[in-house]
């Protein structure tokens, strides 16, 4: 029994593999829940059909999508464009195993280094990036417009 299976032990354990066009729905309904500006599912339809675009979904299989991790790859670097992990799912390490696994298929891929910009006030998302290794490399002052007035962004970096 897999650490996975162990979790959802009575339901089907959810599985981390590459997200397809398919999948672009799913993905615009978990980012439109976590974000102020959701992206429509033609975006993620678009962004996936790129040459550049790679993502990874943990879902259930048949089922219902727990969470993706999108980049935008051009080796030897990429930037992550989302992670989202559904608001039910949070907190329990999926959101580490998603990026985990997305990291290492995009240094397979040949990417040495990934950036990504995070919202300074983004307490969970930063945790989730300091583990896995990004470290502050720059900071965009008043970068997101949202109800609450404008907030930085932190520009942070991963060398593989
Ligand atoms: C950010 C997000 C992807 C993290 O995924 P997750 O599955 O909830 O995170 P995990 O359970 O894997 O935990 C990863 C780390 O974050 C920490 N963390 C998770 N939720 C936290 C919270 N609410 N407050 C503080 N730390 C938190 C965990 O303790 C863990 O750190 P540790 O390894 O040092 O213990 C998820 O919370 C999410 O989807 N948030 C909304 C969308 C978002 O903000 N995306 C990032 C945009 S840049």
């Amino acid at each position: 029994m897999t650490p996975f299976s162990r979790l959802f032990s009575g339901s089907p354990a959810p599985e981390l593999r590459t997200a397809t066009s398919a999948d672009a729905p799913e993905m615009a309904r978990l980012h439109a829940g976590a974000f102020h500006r959701g992206w429509s599912a033609e975006e993620f339809e678009r962004l996936l059909a790129e040459r550049a675009g790679i993502a990874h979904v943990l879902a259930v299989p048949k089922g219902k999508m727990l969470g993706f991790v999108l980049s935008h790859m051009v080796p030897p670097e990429s930037e992550i464009l989302s992670i989202v992990l559904d608001k039910g799912a949070q907190g329990r390490g999926h959101g580490r195993a998603l990026l985990t696994h997305h990291l290492g298929r995009l240094a397979a891929l040949g990417v040495t280094a990934s950036f990504l910009e995070v919202e300074a006030g983004n307490v969970a998302a930063l945790a989730l990036y300091r583990r896995a290794g990004y470290g502050e490399v720059g900071r965009r002052k008043g970068y997101y417009a949202g109800p609450d007035g404008a907030a930085d962004a932190l520009v942070m970096r991963r060398d593989f």
